[in-house]
């Protein structure tokens, strides 16, 4: 667990407490058991001490660790953010988390801003490509401050990284027999870039013929999404594309505060988050909506092969937001204590 900063320390603990009650009580049938390890890593240590990421921590991980709980990095009296960078930035680039998985699932009609759309209408998951691209930090500034002043960000495209993302798509996709996969780019116009992207993306199809593969401009594929999601599965684009896309995605289906995300290497230890960042402007008030939370520790379940514990909590999730259990965000009047008391409950007396 590393919680973080702001909301991160009030909705982590809560999320943490319904798993372990999840796992407590699955466990006659299952004899699972997990040791939680808290981390406190953040503004106030890294202001306390200088501490950032600590030497051995990515080596820590990948030893002793099957996954990571992740709040929220980010504080005002931090402006330079150096700490979320070392922290968050360090972690999904030296444990290569090349997968930025965003599912985006509608769980009641009233929570979307699009009219007419209900349920079983926005269900699908963004693969965002998370270690390169535009975010790979290649570029530089010439006669900086000048009036004359260049500044260059490479946008870097690496045939592993592109076809690693793009066979995650469609093996998730075999995997769960979703039937379709959706590759965005620009390649009309990043003739380069991109059109590697799709000589990469007609490869990996050939290998999953069962599995219809469609092809979208980004700029097309952000209208689609707003016109009909329901045409949607399974989406897998770049880095910078995957980061607007999603948050456009979360917001069909309810908004930051329900939202979940995955940062992850098959196999490896992984690392899960809500989408939101520490919102300075509601921490310490005990209203932050932990649903984000709980979902992303749902999905972190489902990577150490515990999908049963993951349904669980995601039907935790849905139970409550239609008994209208939830927070100011998604137009409730809960605390995020009451909420997250709910959803323990839901948990503890669902029937196995
Ligand atoms: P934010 O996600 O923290 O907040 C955006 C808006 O959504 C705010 O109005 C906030 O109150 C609301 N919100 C977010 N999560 C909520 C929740 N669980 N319940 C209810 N309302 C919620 O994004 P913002 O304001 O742009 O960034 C704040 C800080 O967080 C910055 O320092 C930023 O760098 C950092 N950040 C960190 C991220 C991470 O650690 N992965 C991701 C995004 C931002
Ligand atoms: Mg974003």
């Amino acid at each position: 667990m590393i919680p973080g900063d702001g909301i991160g320390v009030e909705v982590i603990p809560e999320a943490v407490r319904i798993l372990q009650a999840a796992i407590a009580h699955t466990e006659r049938k299952t004899e699972r058991e997990a040791d939680f390890v808290n981390f406190d890593w953040g503004a106030e240590r890294f202001l306390r001490d200088g501490t950032t990421l600590p030497a051995g921590a990515v080596e820590m991980f990948r030893s002793d660790f099957d996954a990571i709980l992740f709040g929220a990095v980010g504080d005002p009296r931090v402006p330079s953010n150096r700490h979320a960078a070392d922290i968050l930035l360090g972690l999904r680039a030296k444990l290569d988390l090349y997968v930025n998985a965003r599912p985006v699932e509608l769980l009641d009609a009233s929570l979307t801003p699009l009219r007419g759309r209900g349920e079983d209408d926005i269900r699908f998951i963004i693969f965002r490509e998370n270690t390169e691209g535009l975010y790979a930090g290649v570029g530089g500034q010439f006669r900086r401050g000048d009036p004359e002043e260049i500044a260059v960000q490479e946008d870097v495209n690496t045939r592993r990284g592109v076809e690693r993302i793009i066979r995650y798509a469609f093996a998730y996709a075999r995997s769960r027999q979703l039937g379709k996969v959706l590759m965005s780019d620009k390649s009309n116009a990043l003739t380069f870039g991109h059109e590697l992207w799709q000589r990469v993306f007609a490869e990996v199809r050939r290998e999953y013929p069962e599995i219809e593969a469609r092809h979208l401009y980004i700029d097309t594929l952000v209208a689609e999404l707003v016109r009909d999601p329901s045409q949607f599965r399974v989406i897998v684009t770049c880095n910078l594309f995957g980061d607007i896309a999603s948050d456009l995605a979360a917001q069909l289906a309810g908004g930051l505060g329900i939202a979940p995300s995955g940062n992850i290497h098959a196999g490896k230890v992984s690392l899960f988050e809500p989408v939101h960042g520490s919102a300075p402007n509601i921490a310490g008030k005990g209203i932050a909506n932990p649903m984000g939370a709980v979902l992303a520790a749902a999905m972190l379940c489902d990577h150490l092969d515990w999908s049963d514990l993951g349904d669980l909590l995601r039907e935790a999730v849905r139970a409550a937001v239609r008994a209208r259990q939830t927070t100011r965000d998604l137009g409730g009047t809960r605390s995020t204590r009451e909420v997250s008391d709910w959803l323990l409950d839901y948990v503890v007396k669902a029937k196995l």
